[in-house]
């Protein structure tokens, strides 16, 4: 969904962000190496010691400079046995998932408000067409991970959850009751679970 690149390559000078253009200007080619291509983030397991029994490890742009212009990413997620990557979508990419390890419950939700889910084993593949709200869950016994790719090298991600009870500033209760047509007291509830977030 990224725009094509005006050069060969193009790593990120991420320290010059305050220049407003789409991406990240590039650092001079003459300094540019072999180790520029390469990202060693995604080899870790990442730490699933959280409410959601989950971690999405990034390999976007801000984590992998060389991606910048190039219009692909990928990141990784790891899920403790009945772990949740819970709902949320990105606004600028089509996600590909391939299942690496475990048994993984994959759902995302389409305009229509239809549900289209599966339960994907080692070596599955499942698109999350751009936009569309999506989750993992494991829903084995084991350790999963989820490989997940990108055609962006910035997806963004907006957390639903997250968004509606964690925003800073907050969302208006008057704005959540009405939209969940609950009492206030369950927004609050639902509020203070994510308090820390
Ligand atoms: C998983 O859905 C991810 O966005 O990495
Ligand atoms: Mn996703």
């Amino acid at each position: 969904a990224d725009p094509d690149p005006l050069q060969d390559f193009c790593i990120a000078d991420l320290a010059k962000t305050s220049t407003p253009i789409n991406g990240f200007p590039c650092k001079p080619a003459s300094n540019v190496t072999a180790s520029d291509f390469i990202f060693n983030g995604l080899a870790m397991e990442g730490n699933t010691t959280n409410p959601f029994g989950s971690k999405v490890t990034p390999g976007d742009v801000l984590a992998f400079p060389g991606l910048n212009t190039l219009g692909v990413s990928m990141n990784r997620v790891d899920l403790a046995p009945g772990g949740l990557n819970p709902p949320h979508h990105h606004p600028r990419a089509t996600e590909l998932d391939i299942v690496v390890k475990g048994e993984v419950l994959v759902g995302f939700i389409s305009s229509g408000n239809v549900y289209f889910s599966s339960v994907l084993r080692e070596g599955q593949m499942f698109v999350i067409p751009r936009g569309m709200i999506h989750f993992q869950m494991n829903v084995g016994k084991e350790k999963g991970l989820v490989i997940t790719t990108f055609n962006s090298q910035l997806p963004g991600a907006v957390v639903a959850p997250l968004a509606l009870f964690a925003a800073k500033p907050a969302v208006p209760n008057e704005v959540l009751t009405k939209a969940l047509q609950v009492d206030e007291s369950v927004v609050q509830l639902i509020k203070s679970k994510f308090a820390t977030f």
